[in-house]
């Protein structure tokens, strides 16, 4: 049991690596996982199937970009099983359904949801970690490198994910706070996926990736949980990629 009596919160949990990460920390001896999202009927699915297989897990209504929510769902949090060890900040939307790839809209949304939504999270979460912790930020190969085919909003809240990242690590270490990234490469497609859910956009992808194949959700689940557990102690401001060596090309 890597997380025995943690309680963990997880943004973005109804879906993909968010849902996927819950799961596991489930499995792994979690006190509580609590599992927030704008999606209830999904996120209360992924709750049914952790409760099922033996772990403990809430779900609580949560918009990353609304800051009063980000409050009652750390304090709900912290009032069901007693503190936050473990947040992780995994909600996001995709760049690449967009025409326009200097759309102003959009632009907002994905600094919205993806940046605004990372800094809210650790504002509130960190605030409640009174016995230390660790802050897992989800970021993508897109906040190291840029793509020709998304909106530039993705690469740019990205990349503001992997600063954010850094600069929590350097301000809360002193209270025992870790504060790492990890950085996905080319995954099952995400909800709010357009070209890069693409069969013909994936082929070509692919072959830029040294094991020539996606990954899969757990195997990023799996990098979450390392981050989260006591096995990574001395690993703050870092930046795991779990992209098949793409970035290594
Ligand atoms: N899938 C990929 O190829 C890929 C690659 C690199 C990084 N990522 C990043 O990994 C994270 C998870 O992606 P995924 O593939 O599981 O995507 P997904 O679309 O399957 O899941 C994203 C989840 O975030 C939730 N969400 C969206 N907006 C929200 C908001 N305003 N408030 C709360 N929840 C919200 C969605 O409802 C959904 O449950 C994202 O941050 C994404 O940018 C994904």
């Amino acid at each position: 049991m890597r997380l025995k009596d943690k309680v963990a919160l997880i943004s973005g949990a109804a879906s993909g690596m968010g849902a996927a990460t819950a799961r596991l920390f489930g499995r792994e001896g979690c006190k509580g996982v609590v599992v927030a999202d704008i999606l209830e009927k999904d996120g209360k699915a992924v709750v049914a199937e952790i409760e099922k297989a033996g772990g403990h897990a809430t779900f609580l209504p949560l918009d990353v970009t609304d800051e009063a929510q980000w409050k009652a769902v750390v304090d709900k949090t912290v009032a069901t099983y007693g503190g936050l060890d473990v947040l992780v900040n995994n909600a996001g939307i995709s760049g690449s359904a967009e025409q326009d790839l200097y759309d102003t809209a959009a632009w907002n949304r994905l600094m919205g949801i993806n940046s605004t939504g990372v800094f809210l999270g650790m504002k509130y979460g960190i605030r409640a970690m009174k016995r230390g912790g660790s802050v897992i930020n989800l970021s993508s190969i897109s906040g190291i490198t840029g793509q020709g085919y998304i909106h530039v909003g993705y690469n740019a809240s990205k990349g503001a994910v992997r600063l954010i990242t850094k600069a929590g690590a350097a301000q809360h270490g002193k209270d025992g706070i870790r504060v790492n990234s990890v950085h996905p490469g080319l995954m099952p497609p995400m909800r709010t996926s357009g070209r890069t859910a693409d069969p013909v956009q994936r082929e070509k992808t692919l072959k830029g990736v040294p094991l020539r194949r996606a990954g899969e959700v757990d195997e990023v689940a799996y990098a979450i949980l390392f981050l989260a557990s006591d096995e990574s102690s001395y690993v703050s401001g870092a930046e795991l990629v779990v992209d098949g060596g793409w970035t290594a090309v």
